[in-house]
């Protein structure tokens, strides 16, 4: 395999993840929204998601999935430098739900910043983490992707309500002679930003009015054309530019959006649904958590093994694309 200059010395030492109890099955949402599990599934490939409790917010995600790092793994945290948190649903804007893990934690000395860049947002963290890394400045950074987007739903949108589920996944990078990253690949396309928001202070977006109650308003059909394109010619630029093909990759892992988005882009790559990790069937469309929630699904089951190469792809508000092809070094 050919070596690219972006490979680095930041390696995966430590993975986990954690979803609240509660379950929002499509037969539960026939009660609140004029829908039926056929729709759902069909249309989607989600079957139920996990909903946080009324106590429950995104900071309570970051700290389930970093203790059960810590459980799986044993690993020290007293050491951290650095602490991302990639969310859309933070508990507050200020402080961080990093600040809040580093609390919670009691980690002394570290950096902490929260990332937002909606679905891509945990691979634009790891990204930034590993570039932090390589600047030889940090050496133990702790990257969670967090959400819940439940209390950001509006449950009477038949349209959106049925998509979004809660949980979150935290991955450790410590600088190692071998390391996991290989390349990346990024693209935004702001202009198309009206197409899935959820508002804060402006009523438009670059002069587009919205709606400006701080749920997430999502044009479905023009974000699933947008992603049917962009993301398979996304995925061939990154292997191109890089010296990869296809064959190189054992493990591809989409934001979990949408199944028939997935299987339009494994069609249009050729890339095997059955190398292909999904989190959407059980945990809905989890947004920053979506990714490692896949991925903490197919460890559980085995599948992936040290050395295994993973392609990291997300896609989202923003609209933004952020991936990564992966040495997976645990
Ligand atoms: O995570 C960030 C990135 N997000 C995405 O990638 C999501 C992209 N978009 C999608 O996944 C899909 O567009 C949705 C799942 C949101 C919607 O699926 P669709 O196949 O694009 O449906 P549609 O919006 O074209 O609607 C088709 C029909 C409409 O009825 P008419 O106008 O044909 O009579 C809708 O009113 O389905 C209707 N509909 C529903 N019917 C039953 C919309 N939502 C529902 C529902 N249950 N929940």
């Amino acid at each position: 395999m050919q070596q690219h200059p972006l490979q680095s010395h930041a390696a995966i030492t430590a993975f986990g993840a954690y979803v609240p109890d509660r379950i929002l099955s499509n037969n539960d949402l026939e009660q609140m929204v004029d829908t039926n599990d056929e729709w759902i599934f069909q249309r989607t490939g989600i079957k139920e998601r996990r909903i946080a409790a009324e106590e429950q917010f995104c900071s309570d995600m970051c700290f389930g999935a970093v203790r059960d790092l810590q459980l799986r793994y044993g690993v020290v945290l007293e050491d951290i430098d650095y602490v991302l948190v990639a969310t859309t649903t933070p508990d507050t804007y200020f402080p961080s739900m990093a600040a809040r893990v580093q609390a919670e934690f009691g980690i002394p000395a570290s950096g902490a910043a929260d990332i937002q860049a909606a679905c891509a947002g945990f691979v634009s963290a790891l990204q930034l983490a590993n570039g932090l890394i390589l600047s030889g400045a940090y050496r133990k950074i702790l990257v969670i992707g967090a959400e819940t987007l439940s209390k950001a739903t509006d449950y009477t949108d038949r349209s959106t309500c049925i998509l979004f589920g809660d949980g979150a996944g935290a991955m450790l990078l410590e600088r190692r002679e071998e390391g996991a990253f290989l390349a990346s690949y990024n693209l935004t396309n702001g202009s198309n930003g009206h197409n899935l928001y959820r508002s804060s202070l402006s009523p438009t977006i670059a002069g587009v009015p919205i709606q400006t109650n701080s749920l997430i308003v999502q044009n479905g059909r023009e974000v699933y054309r947008w992603a049917v394109t962009t993301v398979p010619k996304g995925i061939n630029a990154l292997l191109e530019r890089n010296g990869f093909t296809t064959e190189d990759i054992n493990w591809f892992v989409p934001h979990s959006a949408n199944m028939r988005i997935v299987e339009s882009i494994c069609e249009r790559t050729g890339i095997s649904l059955d190398q292909t990790l999904t989190s959407m069937q059980q945990y809905g469309n989890t947004s920053a958590a979506s990714i490692p929630l896949s991925i903490d699904l197919a460890l559980k089951e085995e599948r992936i093994k040290t050395g295994d190469t993973l392609l990291l792809y997300g896609f989202g508000g923003g609209l933004t694309e952020s991936a990564l092809l992966l040495r997976w070094t645990l």
